[in-house]
């Protein structure tokens, strides 16, 4: 039977070093398995260029509905890509997902299952690694403040939204306070057993 790939969600706060270890992690295993990168939203369809005017440029306004929609509209146009190269037996490493679109979208007041329902039936992730880090850490980490959304009141209100996941058996909890170095093994230790573990499981779709 042919191997399958495994999709690999990052997941955490702004400025919780998520982009950096999905880069090194993508990198280092590159030069022994079949691996991609993909990052949530991906700024580069027309749909992606809407979402990095509202996040870059405040004077874009868009309902809080609207931008919730298009950020997960945005994950569902790359829906048959990800199917494609998990079933070529390529794993997927992504740097956000749904659960930053229910997050962000719930810390500013909208209903949580309404969040949730948009990304029902997307591929689902064989592990979620959430990188735990305090607020205070990830403000003294700097240049807070640039895009919308960098606030510590905002961001508290977020990283309580993705906490309420953590007991989720998909879920690894690792520590984004370590050395990058010592992160990366953490980090690297998960994701070689996963891909093991499900090369010849089905993929399951998204329940949230
Ligand atoms: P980035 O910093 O990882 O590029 O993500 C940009 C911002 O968009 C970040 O503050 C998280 C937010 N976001 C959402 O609000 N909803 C989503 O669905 C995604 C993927 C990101
Ligand atoms: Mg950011």
């Amino acid at each position: 039977m042919m191997k399958r790939g495994a999709i690999i969600v990052f997941e955490g706060i702004d400025r919780c070093g998520k982009s950096t270890q999905v880069q090194l992690l993508h990198d280092v295993l590159q030069k022994s398995r079949s691996v991609e990168l993909m990052r949530f939203p991906n700024r580069q369809t027309p749909i992606g260029q809407k979402i990095n005017s509202y996040l870059t440029d405040k004077a874009v306004q868009l309902d809080d509905h609207v931008i919730h929609l298009l950020f997960s509209a945005n994950r569902w146009e790359a829906r048959n890509q990800m199917l494609e190269t998990i079933q070529s037996g390529k794993s997927i490493i992504v740097d956000r997902y749904a659960y930053s679109g229910v997050s962000f979208s719930a810390a500013k007041g909208l209903d949580l299952d309404w969040c949730k329902d948009p990304d029902r039936g997307l591929p689902a992730p064989d592990v979620v690694i959430y990188l735990q880090l305090s607020i205070e850490e990830a403000q003294k980490r700097g240049n807070y403040g640039e895009e919308r959304y960098e606030t510590v009141e905002f961001q508290r209100k977020v990283k309580d939204l993705y906490e309420n996941k953590m007991k989720d058996p998909s879920w690894k909890v690792v520590n984004a306070s370590q050395k990058p170095e010592d992160l990366h093994n953490d980090i690297r230790s998960i994701v070689e057993s996963v891909i093991q573990d499900v090369e010849h499981t089905p993929l399951n779709t998204l329940t949230i």
